[in-house]
């Protein structure tokens, strides 16, 4: 079973890799978002959440196609993402990555049409202020690229303590974000993105210990050919495992969290 962990090379030749490009209809590239994507779908999957009778909760979703992946394989979801007028504010609406509604989390028709719509809701959240509305309503929940976003480190870390309120005992998180493997010292802490350190998600990973969550963390980074090579501004390259930010050389990171 899939651990939280580094983005990683060897994951890209295996078989839950390619399995997760064909629900997904993405084509295979060395590439960490669509690393970040086929990794949430199969550390839920193979936990059993991806099927009729489970809801699952995503933040920030943007215009990522696993709202419909998780819906054509018969599961509820709630997608959300930021308020558009604040995402607008932030760049997100400009750059295309965000979602205002259900028409963009179908683009690619991974879902029936009338099966999205039925298992399929949007709504505007903010990941700094949960509702308690959610409190306790899920099987699972995730999200890609998005609490590195989310104003500050500190922030980050509490998102991902607070999101595990909205889980039901036995649900499980997945998050994905990133990873500073040039410092645990020194790091990007701007108010549109942080890297976090090995010991900021230590730090997560004590704190869900301590509320009795479930986290076994991998953080191996691999030497492969492809993981080696660091993309750099405008990161046009077709390899695009580690890339070069501000002076911190960073690559994706997973966190799998489960609720007993
Ligand atoms: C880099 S995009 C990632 C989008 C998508 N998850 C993907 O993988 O393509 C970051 C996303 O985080 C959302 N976001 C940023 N701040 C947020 C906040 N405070 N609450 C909810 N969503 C937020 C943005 O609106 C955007 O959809």
């Amino acid at each position: 079973m899939l651990q939280s962990q580094l983005c990683r090379e060897t994951d890209f030749s295996q078989t839950w890799f390619v399995d997760a490009c064909v629900k997904l209809n993405e084509p295979m590239r060395f590439h960490r978002k669509l690393w970040e994507w086929c990794y949430i779908y199969e550390a839920l999957r193979e936990r059993g959440k991806l099927m009729p009778f489970r809801r699952g909760l995503g933040f920030g979703v943007g215009k990522e196609p696993l709202a419909a992946a998780f819906a054509s394989q018969g599961a509820e979801i709630v997608a959300t993402d930021l308020d558009v007028d604040l995402a607008k504010a932030q760049g997100w609406v400009d750059t295309n990555q965000h979602a205002v509604g259900l028409a963009d989390l179908n683009e690619k028709g991974l879902c029936d049409p009338h099966q999205f719509q039925q298992l399929v809701s949007y709504e505007s959240a903010d990941m700094n202020n949960i509702h308690p509305k959610y409190t306790g309503q899920f099987d699972f929940t995730w999200s890609s690229c998005s609490f590195e976003h989310l104003g500050s480190i500190e922030h980050g870390k509490r998102f991902i303590v607070n999101q595990m309120k909205c889980l039901r005992p036995g649900g499980v998180a997945v998050h994905t974000t990133e990873y500073n493997l040039t410092s645990n010292v020194a790091t990007l802490e701007a108010p549109v993105l942080v890297i976090f350190r090995h010991q900021d998600i230590e730090a997560m990973v004590a704190e869900l210990r301590g509320e009795g969550y479930l986290v076994t963390v991998d953080y191996t980074a691999g030497a492969g050919p492809f993981e080696s090579y660091v993309d750099l501004p405008p990161y046009s390259n077709p390899v695009h495992l580690r890339l070069l930010l501000g002076q911190y050389v960073s690559t994706s990171i997973g966190l799998i969290i489960e609720k007993p």
